[in-house]
């Protein structure tokens, strides 16, 4: 099973993909999550990507396709099959994505776009706290962890994105209008297309995700 899940900054990719990776053993592979661990880490990755994620600019497609080609072909998890979360984001990874999966002889079935407008997007995500280590995210209001700032599996502490002010996250939804939602046609003439409204709350849209996933298309 190869998915795709696409949709604007805060419309619920990041809290979706652990319960389908869950339910359906797929390997999550987040892009964001990825430079952002190697940010953590002080990597040169890290350090040449650190001021533009922060900006809420793109990482270059070379850099994001040889990530994801790295992790695809090494994580014994994705045997089974991905979900690529934040990937592709541009027409020039989709196209880079079709020769990678071609190569590799695995399949490309749903990709799931996130519908919601902006307007709420901004709540989402000034609230935001993250997990570092897991990716797991959290909302102050909408999500609260069971004790404020610490981690519900592992107790650790919750942090902040840099990327999660005002101003960084109005870039972002311009970016993903401009670069990424052509991607909705791209993948609608393949038939592959898939849309789920991502107003509802959390566990009403992973209902409609599995009703995607079981559904004969
Ligand atoms: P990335 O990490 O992918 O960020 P993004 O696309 O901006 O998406 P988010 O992580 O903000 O949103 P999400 O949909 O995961 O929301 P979440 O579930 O956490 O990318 C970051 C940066 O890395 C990019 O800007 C770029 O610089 C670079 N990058 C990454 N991939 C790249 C690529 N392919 N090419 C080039 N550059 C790349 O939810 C948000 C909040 O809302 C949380 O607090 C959550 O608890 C809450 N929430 C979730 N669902 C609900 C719900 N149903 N109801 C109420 N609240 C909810
Ligand atoms: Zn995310």
């Amino acid at each position: 099973l190869g998915i795709i899940l696409m949709g604007p900054p805060g419309a619920g990719k990041g809290t979706q993909a652990p319960q389908i990776k869950a339910k359906y053993g797929l390997c999550h592979l987040a892009t964001g999550d990825m430079l952002r661990a190697a940010i953590a880490a002080g990597t040169p990755l890290g350090k040449k990507v650190k001021s533009v994620i922060s900006a809420g600019e793109l990482v270059s497609d070379d850099l994001i396709v040889g990530l994801i080609q790295e992790r695809l072909g090494s994580d014994p998890e994705c045997e089974h099959g991905f979900i690529f979360d934040g990937f592709p984001r541009t027409i020039p990874q989709a196209v880079m994505l079709d020769e990678l999966l071609a190569k590799e002889e695995k399949s490309l079935d749903h990709v799931i776009s996130f519908e919601i407008d902006d307007g709420i997007l901004l709540d989402r995500i000034t609230g935001r706290l993250i997990h570092r280590a897991s990716g797991r995210s959290y909302h102050v209001v909408h999500r609260p962890p069971k004790v404020p700032g610490k981690d519900d599996v592992t107790g650790e502490p919750l942090y902040k994105r840099p990327d999660d002010n005002e101003e960084a996250c109005k870039n972002r939804l311009k970016v993903y209008h401009s670069q990424t939602a052509p991607l909705k046609e791209f993948y609608s003439k393949k038939g592959l297309l898939r849309l789920i409204n991502a107003y509802q709350e959390a566990d009403s849209v992973f209902a409609d995700v599995q009703a995607v996933l079981n559904a004969q298309h």
